[in-house]
């Protein structure tokens, strides 16, 4: 939410501002910024309310000059998006500048005191008070003022700040929000997030908690809270330029939805293996008999990745035998539930920065349970804080709307699964059978993916309806609520997923020639009750678009349009399943002329409360 970009080194800092914040804008983009500071009593000051193309165009007319500045690309928290609320905000006279993720939840307090001591204000941010603040503790050390300041603020930040009074200097600072600082030859560089510094460099240092830095070209320093040093290691960003291009496609949603077979590869790759008929994950830093004695499991999860943790529920109590339970980690947080100590929590985040997510991995480390996490981005918050976890090695995902991530953590989730179970009763039979059904799903998505044009011209066909209904049955259910919030997310549809089977308790009111059904109805084991589901629904004269397995006749005649997907086994339907919801909702929304990449009042990676 909102991304930070800042450089000092000695080429032109514009470009580079703009390059990193294009590459973030998908964080937030309703309004963009920058300041340049080229030396003393020089600040030069760009923003504009709108896309990052109204600011390109902006300095198109007024360049800003210097090889030092900050940027940002803005969700808005406080105040509406205008070019007063855009960010950098300055102090008076224009002393400091601010970029700032997060809330200031003592904003209004502060902003108050300042006020009645004549300060005048020229936003609603929460973020103008941090500048005014660092502004009035400034007296030629940049990185002392904000030492000064920081301890005045409740909330979030992650941070970024330069003063043409200290012009070789931008100072950065974290509490809650993530900043990686980006290590170059003679240049260096300050994000939010490591994806904005891939062509730039690809060594950065992860900022924690309460950790204060600073960057000029030839240096970049750590403190703590009392600005004294710390040694931080310099990692590698694994991920290359080409990954966060559109690689020819024409959003980044549609590469992320073929990508698929590929990203399902790289989950597995090194994972699975025939001598155990087990999966085996590096990073989880746990003694199997500690995984072994676990009598239950929490899954914890926000939005696309709560409906991956709700098909890990089904996967780990069908093969690991072990009850499990899923919590909103908005709720967890904030709920006080009977945990026994032998339980297991188990935080599934794509971004691994999402604020409720990454509370309710605090909240459990602090009352002492093994915490684990499976993450897409290497390094993140969640991944760093846990006691061990599974990187997803998805690539980056750009798109808001997340795809590859949901089927890598579902395919994670059954990895997972597997290894639970085979450290129980699970059998190398078994194993070796799951093993095999795994390594074939890569080219069965490729396959799937052949139901584009089909998808394309159910959406022609459906485009304009006000309202859909999501349904299916057991492992197909959380397939159903995930295509009902890919819908509603990017085409701005009203669509709800149900179990197919509660539909009748209710929603079933609903049913209209004009609310269209798509409906989960693959073979498995439970087929001919989704069947009888997907008759009362026509009996309603509402029109069926069906999710079915290929060759199923039987339900390509009962339904108005239908999308065929290969047969797997139940527990891997959800992986195939939702490729058509994916393709149908992009379309959807395509036609419906909504921006795919950048649906309205969303953002990627939500790090507010
Ligand atoms: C939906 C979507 C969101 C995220 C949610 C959690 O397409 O992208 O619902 O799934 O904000 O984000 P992560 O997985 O980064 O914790």
């Amino acid at each position: 939410m909102c991304g930070i970009v800042g450089y000092a080194g000695r080429r032109e800092a514009e470009p580079i501002l703009v390059g990193g914040l294009r590459r973030l804008e998908y964080r937030g983009y309703d309004s963009a910024g920058l300041v340049t500071v080229t030396g003393p009593g020089a600040a030069h000051l760009r923003k504009r309310s709108g896309r990052l193309a109204a600011l390109v165009e902006h300095l198109r007319d007024r360049p800003a000059p210097g090889c030092l500045g900050i940027s940002h690309t803005r969700w808005a928290t406080h105040g509406p998006a205008t070019d007063a609320n855009a960010h950098p905000h300055l102090s008076a006279c224009g002393r400091v500048a601010v970029v700032h993720n997060g809330v200031i939840e003592n904003y209004d307090a502060l902003k108050r005191h300042l006020i009645a001591d004549g300060v005048a204000f020229h936003s609603d941010t929460d973020t103008e008070v941090i500048a005014h603040l660092v502004g009035r503790n400034f007296d030629g050390d940049l990185l002392e003022a904000v030492r000064r300041t920081l301890p005045l603020l409740k909330g979030t930040y992650g941070l970024a700040v330069v003063s043409p009074d200290d012009p070789d200097t931008v100072v950065g600072a974290r509490l809650g929000s993530p900043l990686v600082l980006g290590v170059g030859a003679g240049e260096h560089f300050l994000a939010s997030d490591p994806g904005a510094l891939v062509g730039y460099t690809q060594d950065v240092v992860y900022l924690q908690d309460h950790q204060v830095c600073r960057i000029t070209a030839d240096d970049w320093d750590i403190f703590d809270r009392e600005l004294s040093k710390v040694t931080a290691s310099v990692h590698q960003i694994e991920w290359a330029e080409e990954d966060t291009d559109k690689g020819g496609f024409e959003h980044h949603m549609l590469k992320e939805i073929h990508e698929q077979p590929e990203t399902l590869e790289s989950a597995m790759r090194g994972r699975l293996s025939d001598a155990e008929a087990s999966a085996h994950f590096g990073g989880l830093n746990v003694d199997p008999q500690q995984l072994r004695r676990a009598k239950r499991i929490i899954l914890t999860a926000c939005g696309t990745s709560y409906h991956a943790a709700q098909v890990g529920e089904y996967l780990i109590e069908e093969f690991a035998q072990i009850p499990v339970e899923v919590e909103y980690a908005s709720e967890f947080r904030y709920r006080n539930p009977p945990i026994d100590h032998d339980t297991v929590v188990i935080a599934i985040s794509q971004s691994g920065e999402t604020a409720d997510t990454l509370a309710a991995v605090r909240e459990s480390k602090r009352k002492g349970h093994l915490t684990l996490a499976v993450c897409n981005v290497v390094g993140s918050s969640i991944a760093r804080e846990s006691d061990g976890g599974i990187y997803l090695h998805a690539g980056p995902e750009i798109g808001v709307a997340s795809t590859k991530a949901f089927t890598s953590q579902v395919l994670t989730l059954a990895m997972l699964a597997l290894h639970l179970g085979r450290l129980r009763h699970l059998s190398a039979l078994q194993g070796a059978r799951m093993i095999a059904e795994m390594r074939a799903l890569p080219d069965l998505i490729r396959r799937t993916l052949a139901c584009d044009a089909d998808a394309r011209r159910v959406a022609e066909k459906y485009a304009g309806c006000t309202s859909f209904l999501y349904l299916g049955r057991q492992y197909l259910y959380p397939v159903a609520l995930e295509g009902a919030l890919k819908l509603k997310e990017i085409s701005y549809a009203h669509a709800e997923g149900y179990p197919a089977a509660e539909m009748k308790h209710g929603p079933i009111a609903l049913i209209d020639p004009n609310t269209p059904s798509v409906f989960l109805a693959l073979k498995g084991a439970i087929h001919e009750k989704a069947m009888s589901n997907l008759e009362e629904v026509k009996a309603r004269r509402g029109p069926v678009i069906a999710v079915a397995t290929a060759g199923d006749e039987v339900v390509a005649a009962k339904a108005d349009d239908v999308l065929f997907v290969p047969d797997v086994p139940d527990y891997l339907q959800p992986l195939v399943a939702v490729v058509p919801l994916q393709l149908l909702a992009y379309h959807v929304a395509r036609i419906r002329g909504c921006d795919v990449d950048k649906p309205r009042n969303l953002a990627k990676s939500v790090t507010v409360e």
